[in-house]
């Protein structure tokens, strides 16, 4: 755990679903569509036809950008935010990366708008939109470290495998705060 005096960067290992925060993330598609992997978890935790609703009266969300709901029937939160991460085939290295970071930055700054105190995230982009596991762990991290201390927020960092557990605290651990990645890898 990674702990300044205003914000924090914890990983935890689980199911988004369970875990208390005021608003958790949804790694969500343009459209806002129910989908697989933690997307279709939280449809079915918070009520797949109210959340279908509710996202189809927000629209489309742009790649690298958030959209916010209520979090329906999940009792550990008040807010979904729904993040739109890259298909990482779809673009340069480069600007998957951006998109990643943008992703990132753009759920932690709606969660703030809205009163979060805490907010949790799973590993945007790694399961079916295909982005590498320890260059997207690395940008999370780097991304929330920066935005916990700029929000005052306790950012929850959730694994549902133990690969990107790993990943994750590695990354956090070994965090400099210096972006050291970027010159190689977009
Ligand atoms: N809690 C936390 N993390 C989870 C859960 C869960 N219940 N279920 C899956 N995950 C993890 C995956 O193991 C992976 O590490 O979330 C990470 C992101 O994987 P995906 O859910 O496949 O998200 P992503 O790669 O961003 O693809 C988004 O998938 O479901 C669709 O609608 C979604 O089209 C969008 C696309």
């Amino acid at each position: 755990m990674s702990h300044t005096e205003s914000g924090s960067v914890e990983v935890v290992a689980g199911d988004i679903t369970k875990v208390a925060a005021d608003a958790i993330v949804n790694a969500a598609n343009s459209e806002l569509h129910a989908g697989g992997g933690v997307c279709g978890a939280i449809f079915r935790a918070a009520g797949a036809e109210k959340l279908a609703r509710a996202c189809n009266e927000l629209g489309q969300c742009p790649t690298g950008q958030a959209a916010i709901t209520p979090a329906f029937d999940i009792p550990t939160a008040k807010y979904i935010i729904h993040a739109v991460g890259p298909v990482y085939a779809s673009y340069t290295p480069a600007e998957a990366r951006r998109l990643l970071r943008s992703a990132y930055a753009s759920a932690l700054r709606l969660g703030a708008q809205h009163g979060c105190k805490s907010i949790a995230l799973p590993a945007i982009s790694t399961g079916i939109y295909g982005y590498p596991l320890e260059s997207a762990c690395h940008e999370a991290v780097d991304v929330c470290s920066k935005e916990s201390v700029a929000l005052g927020l306790q950012i929850k960092l959730v694994a549902f495998d133990a690969k990107t557990a790993d990943c994750l605290r590695t990354c956090l651990e070994t965090h400099t705060g210096d972006d050291e990645r970027s010159a190689w890898d977009g």
